[in-house]
């Protein structure tokens, strides 16, 4: 049997229940907490390549994306208030639907954490040329941009992986003050953006509304890589132990984030094609040339050498550029600033996602143990973090923000799609055992996150799609020529782990007052 499996759920609730951590979070916290882990290269950079794809109706990528996130949210919330432990949508499967699907989980996690964390650092470099640009530095293209680009690597998107890299081995910890400062610089950052585009908005820019249609290249495609613009949401699910009243406040932290983000985000895009035009870049045969293509960017050269001004769709810093363009030079740099300064903390998240999970893998016996290890010093999980740290730099080096996206959102939606289905197997399997949330309307909410997944699965691009089953196919050869043999649960070991935190804490405690989140998954 396959599927026989499965890590008792009282031994990992035995582990939650040990570290018996203090509940002080409310509503507020939670929603500044969703905010502050959602914004990001999404919003900052992919803006322009949703707009290639739907040009002004990516207003309704931005809500279709965002509704599947928020249905997703509900049932994230259901087993992350009842499995508090680490290593999110993993831990679960694993008590819900035995090791193989665990397993599977666990590796499309990787696709989401470490190949978001690249897209991110990615999408920082655009921000960061573009200011030394705005300051007569100029990176030479060879070394802003990967090979399908035109240049050969992106030199400043791996430098902020390896520091990243590094000071998550150091284990420097951002302070609570840090952490809510550097959401009010991305909220400050964006709301003078509506302020400044919103009056110049031109209603002309507005039409053909929906220049794509609605498939791959179109709408529904452009959820699909927007989608990017919401990940992170699951942190406040993940919160779920440290919350007062979980059954009220993770719901209204999940849907107040993702509703605050959709309506800055719909904003956002409203302003930035009202103020400046979003018309998708088409080849002279009139095709439209998909985003992060090498013919894309040499359509984009060709439009700037001429003397036009850049396209929102070319631009690899939108919202500064857009700024830029209709007169805002200064603020446009400031813009900028604002993404130097935050971007980096969303890599930093993401990462240390990814080692949490390799970390709980790893205890659980399906890697290496030695991934496992902490460092003797500076307490981290070194190796996994140093492991992590060179995929992420690869990444980020040589594939552009667009495409390291959607592969990322391949493994996402694997791994929502799945969290939904382990609440309903569990309704299903043990409806009597105690949930501080419970998901509403669980018959129709489950069901649409796995529809709702799906359908964005189904309409990324056809690599993105590709990827997802690569990486699992890699996966199941590791898993059988590795992991089942080494397994814990195979081979009878159950282990209850005195705080759960011999997995190291989380280095963004969640808010001022707040206890810190030892136990805290990724
Ligand atoms: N949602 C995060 C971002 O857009 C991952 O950067």
């Amino acid at each position: 049997m396959l599927l026989d499996r499965v890590k008792s759920l009282d031994a990992i609730l035995a582990t939650a229940e040990k570290k018996g951590l203090h509940r002080s979070l409310g509503a507020f916290q939670l929603t500044l907490l969703g905010i502050g882990a959602v914004i990001g290269t999404g919003i900052f950079v992919l803006t322009s390549e949703a707009a290639q794809k739907a040009g002004p109706a990516m207003m309704l990528s931005f809500i279709i994306a965002g509704s599947v996130c928020a249905v997703a949210a509900l049932c994230y919330s259901e087993l992350a208030s009842m499995v508090p432990v680490s290593g999110s949508a993993y831990t679960y499967t694993y008590a819900v639907m035995g090791e193989l699907l665990a397993w599977m989980v666990g590796w499309a996690l990787i696709l989401e954490y470490a190949v978001g964390a690249s897209a991110v650092a990615v999408g920082w470099s655009g921000y960061f040329v573009g200011l030394l640009k705005s300051w007569d530095i100029i990176v030479p293209t060879a070394l802003a941009v990967g090979p399908t680009q035109g240049g050969i690597f992106n030199l400043p998107a791996a430098a902020i992986a390896i520091l990243v890299t590094l000071l998550l081995i150091l284990g420097t910890k951002e302070s609570a003050r840090f952490t809510a400062a550097l959401v009010l610089v991305k909220v400050f950052a964006l709301t003078v953006f509506i302020i400044l585009t919103l009056p110049v908005l031109n209603g002309a820019h507005f039409t053909p509304f929906i220049p794509n249609g609605w498939g791959t290249y179109g709408v529904v495609g452009a959820a699909s890589s927007i989608f990017f613009a919401y990940v992170g949401f699951d942190a406040v699910s993940t919160a779920a132990e440290e919350t007062v009243n979980p059954q009220r406040n993770v719901p209204i932290g999940l849907i107040g984030s993702l509703l605050f983000c959709t309506i800055f985000y719909l904003l956002v895009s409203a302003g930035a094609i009202g103020a400046m035009g979003g018309d998708p870049v088409r080849s002279a045969a009139g095709v439209v040339l998909a985003p992060g293509s090498t013919e894309l960017a040499a359509q984009c050269q060709a439009i700037v050498a001429s003397g036009a001004n850049e396209p929102l769709v070319c631009s690899k810093e939108a919202l500064a550029h857009v700024l830029r363009s209709i007169g805002y030079q200064r603020i446009g740099d400031l813009m900028g600033v604002a993404a130097f300064i935050a971007l980096p903390s969303v890599v930093l998240m993401m990462m240390f996602g990814q080692t949490r999970v390799f970390f709980v893998m790893a205890r659980d016996g399906l890697l290496p143990e030695k991934l496992a290890s902490v460092h003797p010093k500076f307490k981290t999980p070194h190796v996994v973090t140093a492991f992590t740290g060179v995929v992420v730099t690869l990444a980020a080096a040589f594939l552009p923000v667009g495409k390291l996206a959607d592969y990322s959102n391949s493994g996402t939606l694997f791994a929502f799609a799945m969290v939904a289905l382990a609440v309903l197997v569990l309704r299903k399997k043990d409806p009597g055992r105690h949930r501080p949330f419970r998901t509403p309307a669980v018959a129709i909410v489950a069901p649409l996150a796995i529809l709702g997944c799906l359908g964005l699965y189904l309409y990324l691009p056809f690599l993105a799609q590709m990827v997802l089953f690569g990486w699992g196919a890699l996966g199941l050869i590791v898993y059988f020529g590795y992991s089942r043999g080494h397994s814990h649960v195979g081979r009878g070991i159950i282990e209850v782990h005195e705080t759960d935190s011999d997995a190291p804490p989380l280095p963004v405690p969640p808010m001022p007052g707040a206890p810190t989140p030892g136990g805290t998954q990724a």
